[in-house]
């Protein structure tokens, strides 16, 4: 059978970019070397998906170029995704903060998306390794584990880095440099840092304990929950800000987000003046951190022996608490991949080439990387319909 668009992965940006060119009368087969299509969309959000986020905007995507996002987030909005999960009647709620997630499955999206390709005539391949693409004058031939098939559009839908044992792979940005494209530097994101030396000694008979905070690194700061970890520290927090860390820069916990803390505890000196500084503490933070604290940074005494400015300075210090991270924990456990292919040689409106005509590039691929909370799939869903809708 003749095939106008190849998409190249079935993941959430190359299915919905098939259902958009499918409804369209186009020709579509989408091709995956994983066993199953959408196996990232089957992970995520705890196996709830956390598809798309309310409050979107192109203020929530990190790129080179904060522009870029913008035309596709426009006309393909959360609210469209919405209609499209209703259409079907799957059940969902709103966690916090606009992520909307599943009440079920995860698999209920999955399921979704390959109903939606059967409707608009859509084949989905998987197994299917692909080995060479090459461009002439009569569109493309891709060289693949089945035999030489031919389009006159390839939309490479392949992902980012993250999670290599789900079949991610650096495939995407091999072929856009072979088309003569940038890369803009990967690196993994949505991920726990990790800490070394006195650091890790510090802080790794913590894992578990976890407790409300707001993390800064120059300009940028979330707030949400910090676990401590074996290796370091996680949590939605943490995982937010690992996208604007990069080695060699400070990280500052505010460890009291919700309190005054030095007035707080000039308070707690009055009422309990006979009381150790981590006893006191242990009302503010969880325990095993307040003792940790309290014994090996803030010289842990009765609190009347504290002058009142002590208590202030250390208030402070529980505000800004500087953290030293060491590295990521990398790929393995990352969510995405922040970088890719660079937003210059590619159409905002359509995420065509500008190099190859007939060739697209869509979702976690390109250098457009969102925060945590349903904005990559907002992402990988508008941009596929961007190019769905012209390819
Ligand atoms: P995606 O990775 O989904 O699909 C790429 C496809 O290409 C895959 O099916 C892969 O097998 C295929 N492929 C790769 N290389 C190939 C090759 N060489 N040949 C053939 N096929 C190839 N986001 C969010 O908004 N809400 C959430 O709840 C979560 N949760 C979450 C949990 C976990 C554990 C992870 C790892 C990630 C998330 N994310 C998320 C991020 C989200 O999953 C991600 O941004 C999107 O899946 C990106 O969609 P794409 O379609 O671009 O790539």
């Amino acid at each position: 059978m003749k095939t106008d668009v190849l998409v190249l992965g079935a993941g959430a940006a190359g299915l919905m970019c098939a259902i958009t060119a499918g409804r369209r009368g186009r020709r579509v087969l989408v091709l995956d070397h994983a066993s199953k299509p959408g196996k990232k969309i089957l992970m995520s959000g705890g196996g709830r998906c956390n598809f798309t986020n309310l409050d979107t905007s192109p203020a929530n995507y990190l790129s080179a170029n904060p522009h870029f996002a913008k035309s596709a987030l426009a006309r393909y909005t959360p609210a469209d995704f919405v209609a499209l999960v209703e259409k079907h009647r799957i059940a969902y709620h709103e966690k916090e903060l606009g992520q909307l997630f599943c009440d079920e499955s995860s698999k209920q999206i999955v399921r979704m998306l390959l109903d939606e390709c059967v409707a608009a005539g859509v084949r989905v391949e998987t197994g299917c390794a692909i080995q060479r693409v090459r461009h002439g004058e009569a569109g493309f031939s891709v060289a693949t584990s089945r035999g030489e098939l031919h389009a006159e559009a390839v939309v490479v839908a392949t992902g980012g880095l993250s999670i290599p044992s789900m079949g991610a792979t650096g495939f995407g940005y091999e072929l856009a440099r072979q088309f003569g494209h940038a890369i803009r530097p990967t690196r993994a994101a949505l991920v726990p840092l990790t800490l070394s030396g006195k650091h890790l000694e510090h802080y790794a008979d913590l894992a578990g304990v976890a407790l409300p905070a707001q993390v800064q690194c120059g300009r940028q700061s979330f707030r949400g929950g910090l676990l401590f970890t074996h290796r370091g520290v996680s949590g939605p927090s943490i995982l937010q800000i690992s996208s604007y860390w990069e080695p060699g820069r400070e990280l500052r916990l505010n460890l009291a987000p919700d309190r005054e803390a030095g007035a707080w505890l000039v308070a707690q000196r009055a009422a309990r003046p006979a009381a150790e500084l981590k006893t006191v503490l242990a009302d503010l933070l969880p325990r095993r951190l307040a003792q940790r604290l309290g014994e090996l940074h803030l010289d842990n005494r009765p609190m009347r022996q504290y002058r009142e400015a002590e208590l202030v300075a250390i208030g402070a210090r529980l505000h800004a608490w500087p953290l030293v991270a060491s590295g990521t924990e990398g790929y393995r456990t990352a969510e995405v991949t922040l970088g890719g292919v660079d937003t210059d040689g590619l159409s905002s409106s359509t995420l065509q080439s500008r190099l190859v005509p007939g060739l697209y590039f869509i979702g976690e691929v390109v250098d457009v990387t969102g925060w945590l909370g349903g904005y990559n799939f907002q992402w990988a869903w508008a941009s596929g319909h961007a190019a769905g809708e012209v390819a």
